[in-house]
């Protein structure tokens, strides 16, 4: 990149306009005083390749991936990490200049950071986890808790044959349990994470029975619209350490930042401010 040239990143989906990552990227270079810009693109899966193809020449560096095109920028990619590969998407993209791409996965890292940063003293290897859902964002979570040491995955999902298609994938310490019958097993978990949609604002309400709760249980929610779920209500009066979605969101795209920009941004109250304006 020439002296001249500003690095660009952006986020490629379909549909991108309700998007938070411009936000939140603008405003660490704006915080960090940095030389750069960050825009949303509307990309269509048939044109994806050429696109990604196209974009170190106009000067981007980077860029994040979200849903339709996770999947299939991981195999356009021409390298790609390990955890990437591990988690079977790409969320985050390099663009070298000599035209190769590289492809990472940064969704499990933002689920973990965001729990050290607001459960303290929160182990993986404190408990068993149990994991809601059994989609994309499942994966993320489940191989980062593997990584970290979780010793025991309870999976459940309302499509049971896709929490055992994930215990084919990932091993032994996931256990599959019935989605009826996952309400018995809240008060095994030190950890309980909903990767499902469900409450997200427009979609079905959360209807698991939680009176298995505990206190000191961490419990977190992939959902950050809204920010308080009905999930983190009811585990928050249960005495439960609860941990919002919307820090995951902001931790997945520290790695990228670094990379293309140059500066490891901190996530802080001000950049939740800046992203929910
Ligand atoms: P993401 O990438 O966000 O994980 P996804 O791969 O489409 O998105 O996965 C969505 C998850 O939410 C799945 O676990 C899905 O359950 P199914 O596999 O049974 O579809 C879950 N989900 C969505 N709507 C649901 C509902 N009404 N009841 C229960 N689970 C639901």
């Amino acid at each position: 990149m020439s002296e001249t040239q500003i690095p660009l990143a952006g986020v490629i989906g379909n549909p991108i306009a309700h998007s938070r990552s411009p936000k939140l990227h603008k405003h660490w270079l704006a915080t960090y005083g940095l030389k750069g810009d960050y825009v949303p693109l509307h990309v269509h899966e048939e044109d994806l390749e050429t696109v990604l193809r196209t974009m170190h020449k106009m000067g981007f560096v980077g860029a994040n991936v979200t849903i339709p095109h996770k999947v299939a920028a991981l195999h356009i990619a021409d390298q790609v990490s390990d955890r990437a590969t591990l988690i079977g998407a790409a969320n985050t993209l390099i663009f070298r200049k000599d035209g190769k791409i590289i492809a990472d996965n940064t969704d499990g890292y933002g689920f973990i950071a965001n729990l050290r940063q607001n459960a303290p003293g929160w182990d993986a290897a404190a408990g068993p986890a149990l994991v809601f859902g059994a989609g994309g964002a499942a994966r993320a979570v489940i191989v980062s808790l593997i990584e970290q040491g979780t010793t025991e995955i309870i999976l459940t999902n309302r499509t049971r044959p896709k929490s055992e298609a994930l215990r084919d994938e990932f091993g032994t310490r996931i256990h599959v349990v019935d989605w009826v019958q996952a309400g018995n097993h809240i008060d095994e978990a030190a950890t309980v994470i909903n990767t499902t949609s469900l409450g997200m604002v427009g979609q079905p309400e959360f209807r698991v029975p939680l009176d298995g709760l505990r206190p000191g249980t961490v419990v977190t929610d992939l959902v950050y619209a809204p920010l308080r779920t009905h999930l983190l209500q009811v585990a928050e009066d249960a005495g439960c350490v609860t941990v919002d979605g919307l820090g995951m969101l902001l931790h997945q795209g520290v790695p990228g930042f670094e990379r293309w920009f140059g500066t490891r941004p901190e996530v802080n109250e001000a950049t939740r401010a800046a992203v929910l304006a």
